[in-house]
């Protein structure tokens, strides 16, 4: 049998080979058939088709924009609400202001995560319009007048926009997310050519941020399944040629809560703010574990 006819045969074909496609989140309801996947304009949030913020002639005017957010406080009632806000934000100011807006003029009772305020720490995924993204990489002038704002999906909520990670970091914990090689390099550092770096460059960008990983219907359904982004970080150590533990990692996605779990959706590559070929690396590592070949 061939190597795609395998794959195919395990729910790897749509991405064999080639580029990845794309299939949009809000075409696949959530866990427990939430009423609010399908919110929103949908496709208005992809940070990656943003243009830069400055130099923009709608610096200085303002807009009004209402948010609509998703809450959650298990002090407060045992059941979720949706508050509305409307504030005054420039055009080019990111969504992440708004909330700041939120949070510091209109209730300060309400609960998020950021750090960078860049699109690098990867603190503030959050789930805008029905899809995942990253609240300081989405601006203003994209979603006014109105914008849909939920935490995001397949994580318990601890408060309003705080998911509880731990699950997440646990697959990320597992696949030994470190360079692994105890051979002595001598007195020089572990040589590389530059073909041999860039087998994993893609996936050296994740920040950590979830996005793939709760878009992804099977985690959703599957607590058990580690998920995309533990498959990418393994995948940036998996096919380094210094480290000497690709076995290792390959073991433990082979298991039933490993790569097969995928069925190829392509959510994830949807969602990834860095524009990371999420579904591509995890068909390679499919490929790595079925043919035993880096
Ligand atoms: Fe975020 Fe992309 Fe990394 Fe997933 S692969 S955690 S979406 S940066
Ligand atoms: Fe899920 Fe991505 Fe696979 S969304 S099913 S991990 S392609
Ligand atoms: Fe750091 Fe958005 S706050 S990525």
């Amino acid at each position: 049998m061939k190597e795609d006819d395998v794959l195919k045969a395990h729910g790897g074909g749509g991405a064999s080979s080639g580029d990845d496609a794309s299939m949009a989140q809000g075409e696949i309801g959530g866990p427990g058939g939430s009423e609010t996947t399908s919110e929103g304009p949908r496709g208005s949030a992809d940070p990656r088709n943003l243009p830069e913020p400055g130099g923009s002639s709608q610096v200085g005017t303002t807009v009004p924009l209402t948010l609509r957010i998703r809450r959650f406080n298990p002090e407060v009632a045992d059941d979720p609400w949706w508050d509305e806000f409307t504030v005054t934000v420039e055009p080019t100011d990111r969504l992440l202001d708004a909330l700041h807006e939120v949070k510091w003029h209109h209730d300060g009772t309400l609960a998020l995560r950021r750090s960078c305020a860049h699109g690098i720490c990867g603190s503030d995924a959050m789930l805008i319009n029905g899809r995942n993204a990253l609240a300081c990489k989405v601006l203003v002038r994209e979603v006014a007048p109105r914008v849909t704002v939920e935490p995001i999906r397949g994580l318990r909520v601890l408060k309003d926009l705080i998911v509880d990670m731990e699950p997440f970091f646990e697959g990320y914990r597992a696949m030994m997310p470190y360079l692994i090689n105890d051979a002595d390099p001598g007195s020089r550092e572990r040589l590389q050519s530059p073909e041999d770096r860039e087998r994993f460059d893609d996936t050296t960008k994740c920040i950590l941020c979830a996005a793939c990983t709760t878009s992804c219907p099977i985690f959703w359904g599957d607590g058990e399944y580690i998920g995309p982004a533990a498959i990418v970080n393994a995948h940036r150590f998996i096919f380094d040629s210094r480290d000497d533990a690709a076995e290792d990692r390959l073991d433990i996605l082979s298991d039933r809560a490993g790569v097969f779990r995928c069925r190829t959706t392509f959510n994830c590559t949807e969602a990834c703010p860095r524009g990371i070929k999420v579904t591509r690396a995890i068909q390679e590592v499919k490929r790595a574990v079925m043919f035993h070949k880096l």
